[in-house]
This record gives structure tokens, sequence and C-alpha cells, in this order.
């Protein structure tokens, strides 16, 4: 039988009310080489940005993503401002983003001068639709910034084709989307530059941290230098222009080593996971999943799903229901543009009824079959 809700009345602020087999949303697994390569950093006392580490992760990372530069800075936000600082978007230009994504995407737009425009998303896969961009579509704009939302890749063919059509730059932001495909080419490589974090939740994690990844040798330089304060590499305290410290440590890219040793079974698992929940879920009338588009692979940052009458709860009810029974779930972001930096008076209607139903269940590689299991348990003894 399912616990009731009133059993755990206070787990949003007393941890100690919990009980001891709660499921999270999320847990980092680190019993690989993370202890030991980082122990290796600190006995070797390069602790901030220069060190060996740094140099591996990037390379690591930039064959795993199949381009020719990976460029590491401290979180995935900085990221996005970088790719878009470092091409020139700045005060009067216009950046199109989904309305359904976190906030980072468009607070970076914003940090240049520029105005992020929302676009709405595509009812199966929650990426952002190209009908709707081309809508969105003005004089000022300059730069389209797809999300691989949850885990899935965005439609960077129909994206592409838009922006060679207006002349526009394609910037993947891949925060969630580590090792997704497209025809078997990952994310990362699809765009002009793309953004990658490396937060606690994510697919790999070096506690804060982030990436970008590019096949232009250009781009590529000008990322590094103007994330050290646009120091040239040869020039030392020289400076031809303002540049930001969004370097990331040597400790930070020892956790991404010994991360990216393990990131193609973390896939593996969090795919199992996917079937495992789809298959657990599966027939329970007003739960649906979103589509992987033919051809594309879904990595599954998060295992999402809608709850949707006639489900007996609806998805801020079943919230609250879970985790009186020790699980933990997040709602879908809120459509940027009902936030108030960003508010609109036309709140695009797909990202709108998404936000409102959309749930993200427990989603971490860390997970055992048994705890998938009783949370699709529970969710069909709470359907009815
Ligand atoms: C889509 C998206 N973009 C950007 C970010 C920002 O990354 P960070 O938290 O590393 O700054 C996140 C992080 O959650 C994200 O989900």
């Amino acid at each position: 039988m399912i616990q009731q809700l009133s059993l755990f009345p206070y787990l949003e602020t007393q941890e100690s009310a919990r009980p001891p087999d709660f499921i999270p949303v999320y847990t980092p697994v680190l019993n690989g080489r993370e202890e030991k390569y980082v122990l290796d950093a600190v006995r070797s006392g390069w602790i901030s940005s220069l060190g060996s580490y740094v140099t591996r992760f990037e390379e690591a990372f930039a064959r795993f993503c199949g381009v020719r530069h990976a460029v590491s800075v401290s979180n995935g936000t900085v990221a996005i401002h970088l790719a878009l600082h470092a091409l020139g978007i700045g005060p009067g230009d216009e950046v199109i983003v989904p309305s359904l994504t976190f906030v980072a995407t468009a607070n970076a737009v914003h940090y240049t001068g520029a105005t992020p425009m929302f676009a709405d998303v595509d009812p199966a896969t929650w990426c952002i639709d190209p009908d709707d961009v081309r809508r969105r579509i003005t004089p000022r704009t300059r730069a389209i910034i797809p999300v691989h939302l949850y885990g899935h890749p965005a439609p960077m063919s129909a994206l592409q084709s838009l922006a060679d059509e207006h002349d526009l730059l394609l910037i993947e932001d891949a925060a969630e989307a580590h090792g997704a495909e497209i025809a078997g080419r990952r994310v990362g490589g699809l765009g002009r530059i793309a953004t990658f974090s490396f937060y606690a939740n994510k697919i790999i994690t070096t506690g804060e941290g982030g990436m970008l990844t590019t096949d232009d040798d250009a781009l590529a330089a000008r990322c590094r230098m103007l994330r050290d304060h646009a120091m040239p590499p040869h020039r030392r305290y020289w400076h031809d222009e303002v540049g930001f410290n969004y370097r990331m440590t040597n400790l930070q890219a020892a956790v991404g080593v010994a991360q990216m040793e393990r990131i193609d079974s973390f896939i593996r698992r969090k795919r199992e996971i996917a079937a495992l929940y789809r298959e657990g879920l599966a027939g329970i009338p007003g739960v649906t999943f979103a589509t992987e588009r033919a051809g594309c692979t879904n990595v599954y940052w998060m295992v999402s799903v809608l709850i949707e009458p006639p489900y007996a709860l609806s998805r801020d009810e079943l919230i609250p229901a879970l985790r009186a029974c020790g699980i933990d779930s997040r709602p879908f972001f809120h459509p940027l543009d009902t936030l108030p930096p960003y508010l609109s008076t036309a709140p695009r209607p797909v990202a709108l009824h998404l936000s409102r139903c959309g749930l993200n269940l427990p989603s971490s590689p860390a997970l055992t079959d048994a705890q998938v299991a009783y949370v699709c348990q529970v969710m069909q003894e709470l359907a009815v």
C-alpha cells in the first residue's frame, strides 16, 4: 500500500523527515577514478586553471563529440555567453531561443545586451519548433540557440536550412544532452559552436563546469583568449579588449577526465532506465512520453512524462504524492516568456501546456532496476 501524503508533510524543508530509501531525481556517479585524479591534482600543486587535466579533459571531450576543439569554462551559462560574445552578438541583436528551457539560455543572451526572442516547441519532442522559429525571424535576428531538451536532440537540419537562408548563426545549447545523436552524429558538432554544462546533475559532472565545442579553429582560439581576460597566448598581461575569467580549474577537470572514462556506460544505463520506465508506465491512461524521432538518439538526461487527464492526479498533485512515497520529481521549466524578466503578452501555447503537465522522474544512472520498478508501481497505484 502506498504511504499517504500526510506522512511526510515537511519534506521540502526537513531532510531528516525523508524515508531512508528516498529516491532523488539525480545523484552523480563518482566512484571511478575521480578521487584518485583529484588527489593527484592536489598533490601536484596545479589546482587553478593551468594543469594537465584541463588539457586532457578538453581533448577527451572534443574526441567524444567528434569535433576539432573543446574549450573548458567554469559553467554552462558562461559557455553560452562566451559563444555569443565571441561571435559578436550584442545590443540591438535578437537571438531566438526556445520558450521551454532552463533560464540560463535566455540570460546568456541578455548578458550580451541582445534580446532573447522566444519560439514555441514541438509537442512531440519538446524541442524548439523550426516553423515557429521562422515566424520569429526579423531583420535584427542574428542567431538561433536550439536546446537539446532533457536529452533529445533539436531538429538541427531544419534549423541549419533556416540559418543558411537568413544568414544566422546556429549555437547548440547541449547542456542536457552529452552524447545525443542525429543520424549517427553527436551533438556538439552540429552547429557553428555548442555549449555544455557539467553541473552535478548533468550526464557527466565536474561539480560546476562547462565546455564549448567547435570545428572552427579561429573561433576556438578566440574563446580561449576571451575566457582568460582576452590575454593573447604569447603576450602576458596585454589585453586588446575586455575579456572574462571563465576558466575551469584543474581540480574540476580531474573529475571530468574520470567521468569521461565512463560516459558511454552512463549513457547506456540512462537509455536502459528510460526503456524500463516506458515498459513500467505503458498503458497508464494520461501518462505519455516524448517521441524519439527517427534517426535521433535521446540520452534521457531526464526521463520525463506528461501527466494529463484521465490520470487521477494533476502534475502538481502528483509531485507531493510521489514525495510522500519517498520519490523525488521535478516539474518542467516555466516557459521563459512567462517569467518576470522576459514576460510576453502571448506565451507560446505548446510550451505553456507542457510546462503545466510535464514531470521529470528520478533519472540518475545510479538508479537500480528495482527503484525504477517501485516508481512505476507507485505511479500505477496513484493513477486511479
Ligand atoms: C538547457 C540549459 N542551458 C544552460 C544551463 C546552464 O548550465 P550551468 O548550470 O552549468 O550554468 C543548463 C543547466 O542546467 C541547462 O539545462
